[in-house]
C-alpha cells in the first residue's frame, strides 16, 4: 500500500502538518507513505499564459506521478478565509491541468484539518468534502480537531481526548483498508 500525505498549509510551523503526522502514525507498520508539503513544491502562480507559454513545471509532472503511484490520499488542510490556503488550490489548479487518463484526483482521500480556534477548520473540511467528487475523488471521511493548543500533546505527538483519538484511528483504518 502507498499514501500520499498532503499537507496543505503555506506555514513552516504548521499545527495541520502536526495532525497529518499524529494520522499517518496510526497505519500499520511498513505502511510506504509520500509526504507532500505544498510549500515545498516549486510552483508559479497558475495562469494559462504560463502554460502555455513555458509548459508544465517540473513540480506539477512530479506531482501527477505521485499521485498515480499512490493508492489512496491523506489530505490535511488548514483553512484561510472559510477556504483552502491558496498554495493548496494553486497546486490543485495544476495537478488538474497535467495529462492523464481519467479524473485529475481519482484517488480514495480521507480530509484532515485543524485550527486553534473552535470550529478545527471545519467549514474548508466541507468545502473540500463537497468539491473533492467532482475532481474525481472518493472522500472516505473527514476530521475536524478544534482547539488544537489544547486537543494536541505537543510533546507526544498525539490527539489528547480518547473519543477524538478514535474517531481519527477509525478513519485512518478506512485509509489502510483501502492501501
Ligand atoms: C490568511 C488566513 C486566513 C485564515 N482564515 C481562517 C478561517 O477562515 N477559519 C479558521 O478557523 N482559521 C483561519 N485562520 C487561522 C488558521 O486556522 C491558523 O493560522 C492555523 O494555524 C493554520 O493552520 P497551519 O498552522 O497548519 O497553517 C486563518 C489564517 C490565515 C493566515
Amino acid at each position: 500500500m502507498s499514501v500520499l500525505a498532503i499537507c496543505g498549509s503555506p506555514s513552516s510551523t504548521s499545527i495541520n502538518r502536526r495532525l497529518l503526522h499524529a494520522a499517518l502514525s496510526m497505519l500499520p507498520a511498513g505502511t510506504e507513505v509520500d509526504e507532500v508539503w505544498v510549500r515545498e513544491l516549486d510552483l508559479p502562480l497558475y495562469s494559462p499564459d504560463h502554460e502555455r507559454e513555458h509548459g508544465f513545471p517540473a513540480d506539477a509532472l512530479a506531482l501527477r506521478k505521485r499521485l498515480e503511484a499512490a493508492s489512496v490520499v491523506v489530505l490535511a488542510s488548514p483553512e484561510h478565509n472559510g477556504s483552502m490556503p491558496a498554495m493548496l488550490k494553486n497546486a490543485i489548479d495544476w495537478l488538474s491541468r497535467t495529462p492523464r487518463e481519467g479524473r485529475f484526483f481519482a484517488r480514495p482521500v480521507a480530509l484532515l484539518a485543524t485550527s486553534p480556534g473552535g470550529r478545527g477548520g471545519s467549514t474548508n473540511l466541507g468545502a473540500l468534502t463537497s468539491v473533492m467528487p467532482h475532481w474525481g475523488a472518493e472522500v472516505l471521511g473527514g476530521f475536524s480537531l478544534p482547539s488544537f493548543r489544547s486537543s494536541f500533546d505537543a510533546e507526544t505527538g498525539v490527539v489528547q481526548d480518547a473519543d477524538r483519538a478514535a474517531e481519527l484511528a477509525a478513519l485512518m483504518a478506512l485509509v489502510a483498508a483501502r492501501g
